[in-house]
């Protein structure tokens, strides 16, 4: 996508198409103002007569407004004034967007990036619209059929700007939101993918060829042999069952020599069965997204890749299907994890945290200056929060507020959650080192205690996206959350945000 910026008035932009807005009680955007000028009252006429819809949203295209050079203006609602925030300006630009998608747009002009939004400025602005643009035009159509027409012809959009010296933060935002679009983008491919395509083979080779087609980007694949050299028993004990081998992917991208490494790990279960433990019938193909923590951090890595930005990232993701065969492991069994800790298995749906452990141990060699990870790790995480935050936890408060600021400056919302000592009491066992469930009451919380035994004297974070990562229902698919808040997090600590 090309972007470009101007402070030249809407009524002269001689694009495929102007987005303006019109707030409640015919309050006119600045965009519309001057279109409404232009055209001699047009728009002020209009909503008199019911015509314009001033609805958050909703959208309704004119066309050869006399005045005008563009031949279409799109007049989007915008809801009320004095609540309009990122979200509103995100709902009327989806509004928009999907209003022109079937049209012949290939050069639109955004002039909503003139309003007041509380909380925001030009970057964010042009970020959110580059988001938008992306979002707009994503669609899986990888597993069907016959002809795929492209959903939007959408080439150049432009950016107004209320003062020419927010040109460069409003370029930046624009090339940040690509990036993260593009995240995004691989995220949700990746999570949509049915589980017989997207295996632990296939997470693999993705993250070869994204290793392949980008600069200061390494690849490593660990085999099960190689694993149970290390020791990783925990998360081989969750694809005994299966003949689809499990990989433990290693990526390294290398942008600010000398310093330590974040480290993003990511539960990559392909389906997940529940295993001997099996889940309820209904519902169960939505376990192909149990990879999704998988999908996030490596959408993230392509981010940052992209932008190539002056951090070192690591990412880890243990990849493996968790299904019930003779050769499965039971509740009850015992293993040995790659710490040495001991892990009685009550119940072996709960996988993530026996191949997260593993993984956050192998990770200690990479001497993180912050771990974390990231997972569709408990059904209680829906309860607790629903589906519109991720659940942060952490072992550093401060880490925590790190992650909480992110999510409001990407609009990808996280809440925190206490790790605190009483809820690790949950997970005593009679048999082992400790078992690996801890009843149904605080489910989330207690298996982010789970992990919070192999992170000992490491900075550590865990973000719970098993409610944010998908969308349920008729809208069934992959979110692309948390690329925006763990791209929000690292542009921030590497202080490439304007
Ligand atoms: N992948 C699931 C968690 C999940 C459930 C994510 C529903 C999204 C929607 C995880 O592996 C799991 O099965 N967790 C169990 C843990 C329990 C056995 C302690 C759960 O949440 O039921
Ligand atoms: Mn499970
Ligand atoms: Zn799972």
């Amino acid at each position: 996508m090309k972007y470009f910026t101007t402070t030249s008035k809407a009524s002269r932009r001689a694009v495929d198409c102007v987005l303006v807005g019109i707030y409640e009680r015919g309050r006119l955007s600045a965009g519309a103002a001057d279109i409404d000028a232009a055209s001699k009252g047009t728009l002020t006429r209009l909503f008199k007569s019911g015509d314009l819809s001033a609805k958050l949203g909703h959208c309704s295209i004119l066309t050869d407004l006399p005045g005008v050079r563009s031949p279409r203006i799109a007049v989007v609602g915008l809801g009320k004034f004095s609540d309009f925030g990122v979200k509103q300006f995100r709902r009327s630009l989806t509004g928009a967007l999907r209003a022109i998608s079937h049209r012949k747009c290939a050069q639109i002009f955004n002039t909503l990036t003139l309003e007041k939004v509380a909380d925001t400025d030009a970057y964010y602005l042009a970020r959110h619209t580059a988001q938008g643009v992306n979002e707009a035009s994503y669609r899986f159509t990888a597993m069907k059929s016959g002809r795929k027409p492209p959903v939007m012809r959408l080439n150049t959009v432009g950016l107004a700007l209320v003062k020419r010296g927010d040109a460069a933060r409003s370029l930046r935002g624009a090339e940040h939101g690509d990036a993260i679009a593009a995240g995004m983008t691989l995220a949700r491919d990746l999570g949509n993918l049915p589980a017989n395509v997207c295996t632990p083979s296939h997470l693999a080779r993705t993250a070869q060829r994204l290793a392949r087609e980008h600069r200061n980007l390494q690849t490593r694949i660990l085999n099960e042999a190689a694993m149970k050299r290390l020791g990783m028993h925990s998360l081989l004990s969750v694809t005994a069952g299966t003949d689809e081998p499990a990989k433990l992917i290693v990526m390294q991208y290398k942008g600010a020599p000398g310093k330590k490494p974040v480290v993003l790990v990511g539960k990559g279960v392909t389906f997940d069965s529940g295993g001997i433990s099996l889940k309820p019938g209904p519902g169960m193909d939505e376990m192909k997204f149990d990879m999704c923590g998988a999908a996030g951090v490596m959408g993230t890595m392509l981010a940052v890749a992209k932008l190539q930005l002056p951090i070192n990232l690591n990412v880890v993701v243990p990849a493996v299907e968790n299904l019930p065969s003779g050769r499965a492991t039971k509740p009850g069994d015992i293993i040995k994890s790659m710490s040495g800790k001991t892990i009685e298995i009550l119940n072996t749906d709960a996988e993530g945290r026996l191949i997260l452990c593993d993984a956050l141990t192998y990770s200690r060699r990479f001497k993180p200056e912050v771990l974390v990870d990231v997972a569709t790790l408990t059904g209680a995480c829906v309860i607790a929060l629903g589906h519109h935050r991720t659940a942060v936890m952490s072992n550093d408060d401060g880490l925590a507020s790190e992650f909480v600021a992110a999510g409001i400056g990407a609009d990808d919302r996280g809440w925190q959650l206490p790790l605190a000592e009483e809820y690790a009491d949950q997970l005593k066992s009679n048999f082992a080192d400790f078992a690996n469930v801890g009843g149904r009451d605080g489910g989330a919380i207690t298996a982010g205690c789970f992990l919070g035994k192999f992170t000992d004297g490491m900075k550590w974070a865990h973000l719970d996206i098993a409610g944010t990562a998908w969308t349920s229902g008729k809208q069934k698919g992959a979110s692309g959350r948390p690329v925006p808040m763990l791209t929000e997090f690292l542009l921030s600590r590497c202080g490439a945000l304007p």
